[in-house]
């Protein structure tokens, strides 16, 4: 009975879908957590993923614009048309696995695309949504 027990818990547990958080991610998140962020909401990172602002040229852009809205496929930069490899750790097991990159790219990103640095809260939710994909 028992050992049945074990099975149960253990297929329950493969079934739910898996954040794929690293070493990285646990420390970044706490970090945001020591700067006062209390609740994440991916649900808010989500609609921002694909808020548009007006970028430095006049156009509007989104984090969507560069990275597409489906996770498991590339994205390509906007104004070099480079290829960005997927953001979902499913595809792509390098991403979200150093934290001066994660940080670095937000810090670009946040600023490229808003015009401004993302606060803690914003990086929370948005690192909590995306390695959800
Ligand atoms: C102008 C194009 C562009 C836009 C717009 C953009 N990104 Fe990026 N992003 C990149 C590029 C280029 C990289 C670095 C290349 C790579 O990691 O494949 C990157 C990397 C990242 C990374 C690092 C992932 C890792 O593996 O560490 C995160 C996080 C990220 N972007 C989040 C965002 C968010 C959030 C927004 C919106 C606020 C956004 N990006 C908007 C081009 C863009």
């Amino acid at each position: 009975m028992k050992r049945l027990l074990a099975l149960m818990i253990f297929a329950a547990t493969i079934s739910v879908p898996v954040v794929m958080a690293s070493p990285a991610t646990d420390s970044l998140l706490a970090k945001y957590k020591s700067e006062g962020v209390s609740k994440i909401d991916a649900s808010k990172a989500k609609s921002d993923w694909t808020k548009e602002t007006k970028g430095e040229d006049g156009e509007m852009i989104s984090c969507s614009t560069c990275h597409g809205t489906d996770f498991s496929k590339a994205g390509k930069h906007r104004k070099t048309h480079k290829v960005i490899d997927p953001l979902s750790t499913r595809v792509n097991t390098e991403r979200f696995t150093d934290e001066k990159k994660i940080e670095k790219w937000f810090k670009r990103n946040c600023n490229d695309t808003w015009g401004r640095e993302c606060t803690a809260q914003e990086k929370a939710d948005f690192l909590t949504f995306l390695l959800a994909q």
